[in-house]
């Protein structure tokens, strides 16, 4: 007998846990987001489908169903995430109903039941859509299901999405990625890419500038590959593009991220011609030499890369220009490391995002040997992050003096007469104005300079800029 009673399963207590779990009612939610904007938008959609059930938002220790919508980019990420999921789970004295969502749960699936005391179901990237009746399965039979489809399939229905920001929002155009980079999870957490149709993108686009919105950021894991898997449609990025400037009301069009191989002279002419585009392309070179490029699965040459960028540079010159960059890939010479410190001294990029290599499980780079020491890791990383800060030094002080336009976003969280916007080029702008300013163009005279931010002063008001 004493002996059942140890045998969890079977017990009265565990019997009696079940019970009061399954008599639970979740009227509230929190959800909890990493990773990429991607990940912050399948969260406003998740939040949409949420309060349409009748759940209303909560605080972490206090809501009745916990989200973790999780990222599997670095170990890190996933390392931040499981340990905030345990300490939540245990802190709770009615515990919980406990989901992960996004691309750690493509990656581990049910593994994560082992991992994660207290988890109760896992829903994959492609099926958001499923979120509501895999809760009614939670709470009626007290399974822990698990849902991870390979690819995705179903249209979301992205008009639900809650939206905190009344100015810029996030739009889906292209889920997956067939790019197959071999250090990178995304292919095998988000599965091929999808383009989603363009009359629903239109469509979406139409009700955000009819409700307000100013500013649409484009959002896909390589946006330049919009409609190459639907040649039906005849409707690649560029086209889209187009279509998307005509929508009246839509002042700023970004988009997020491209991959320099696919990035044409269509797209290119194309920021030059619509107004609504920033003069704003992310162009990730990942590493400057070579052979850790053909390593890497990156599919060009550095010289092709600086091309592309001359070309762009000679049809867009005002174009400002990102980057990402993994310092330590797996037999990354010292030599190899000063060819990507060069070509980022040369090209002067305006945002750079530095990262150290992470070796990911399922990933092709598995194969080789995580051979660079975290300590020479470390230290390629501080000095591209020396230089980074040089160049943002140099490109802020070209600023003083100059007038540049800002999409008023928000008022400064610290001192609120202060407005917060951003330039066409993802450039930070502080200067003092009126709450009625958001979501307004204002011209400011830029006087001076913090870390990230550009100071200055709005220019004699001219209602002919205001466009609400
Ligand atoms: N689709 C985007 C990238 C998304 S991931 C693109 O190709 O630009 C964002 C960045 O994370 C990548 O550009 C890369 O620099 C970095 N990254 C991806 N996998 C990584 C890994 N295993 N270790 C370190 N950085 C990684
Ligand atoms: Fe990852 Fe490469 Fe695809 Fe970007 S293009 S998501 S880095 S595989
Ligand atoms: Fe992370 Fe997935 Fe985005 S791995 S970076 S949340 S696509």
């Amino acid at each position: 007998m004493k002996q059942l009673d140890h045998f969890t399963p079977y017990s009265i207590e565990f019997m009696q846990k079940t019970i009061d779990f399954l008599m639970r009612e979740v009227k509230t939610f929190h959800v909890r987001t990493y990773g990429c904007q991607m990940n912050e938008l399948d969260t406003e959609i998740m939040k949409g489908m949420l309060e349409n059930r009748g759940l209303t938002p909560a605080t972490e220790e206090n809501a009745d169903l916990l989200l973790f919508n999780t990222c599997s980019i670095r170990d890190l990420a996933e390392r931040k995430a499981l340990g905030k999921i345990g300490r939540l789970g245990k802190l709770h004295e009615n515990r919980p109903v406990i989901g992960i969502t996004g691309c750690m749960a493509n990656a581990k699936k049910e593994t994560l039941f082992k991992k994660v005391p207290y988890l109760d179901f896992v829903l994959g990237t492609n099926n958001i859509h499923e979120l509501n009746a895999i809760l009614d399965e939670v709470l009626l039979t007290g399974k822990q299901p698990v849902k991870v489809d390979s690819r995705f399939e179903h249209e979301l229905d992205y008009t639900s999405a809650k939206r905190t920001d009344p100015v810029k929002a996030h739009v889906s155009i292209i889920r997956g990625c067939d790019k197959f980079c071999t250090y990178c999870v995304v292919p095998y957490t988000r599965g091929p890419e999808s383009s989603r149709h363009p009359d629903s993108i239109v469509e979406e686009c139409k009700k955000l500038a009819a409700n307000g919105y100013k500013e649409l950021t484009l959002l896909g894991q390589n946006v330049n590959s919009y409609g190459k898997d639907k040649p039906e449609w005849s409707c690649l990025f560029h086209d889209l593009l187009y279509r998307l400037d005509a929508i009246d009301g839509i002042e700023r069009i970004r988009f997020m991220t491209s991959h320099p191989v696919d990035i044409t002279r269509n797209l290119m002419e194309a920021i030059r011609d619509l107004p609504t585009l920033c003069e704003f392309v992310h162009f990730p070179i990942q590493a400057g030499s070579d052979r850790i490029l053909r390593k890497m699965h990156r599919l060009y040459t550095k010289g092709e890369y600086l091309d592309k960028v001359a070309l762009l540079r000679s049809i867009v010159p005002n174009v400002c220009l990102g980057t990402d960059i993994i310092v330590g890939f797996p037999t990354e010479s010292d030599e190899e490391f000063e060819e990507t410190y060069e070509v980022m001294k040369a090209i002067e990029y305006d945002c750079a995002f530095l990262f150290s290599y992470s070796q990911r499980k399922g990933t092709p780079a598995m194969r080789w040997k995580d051979d660079i020491p975290e300590e020479v890791k470390e230290a390629r990383l501080q000095k591209l992050l020396t230089l980074q800060n040089e160049i943002y030094t140099t490109k802020r002080e070209e600023f003083l003096g100059k007038e540049v336009e800002v999409l008023v976003e928000e008022q400064n969280f610290k001192d609120d007469s202060l407005l917060k916007g951003r330039t066409r080029c993802w450039k930070n702008v502080l200067f003092s104005g009126e709450k009625t300013h958001i979501g307004t163009l204002q011209k400011v005279k830029i006087h001076s300079y913090s870390h990230q931010t550009l100071m200055g002063e709005l220019i004699a008001h001219n209602p002919l800029s205001l466009v609400i």
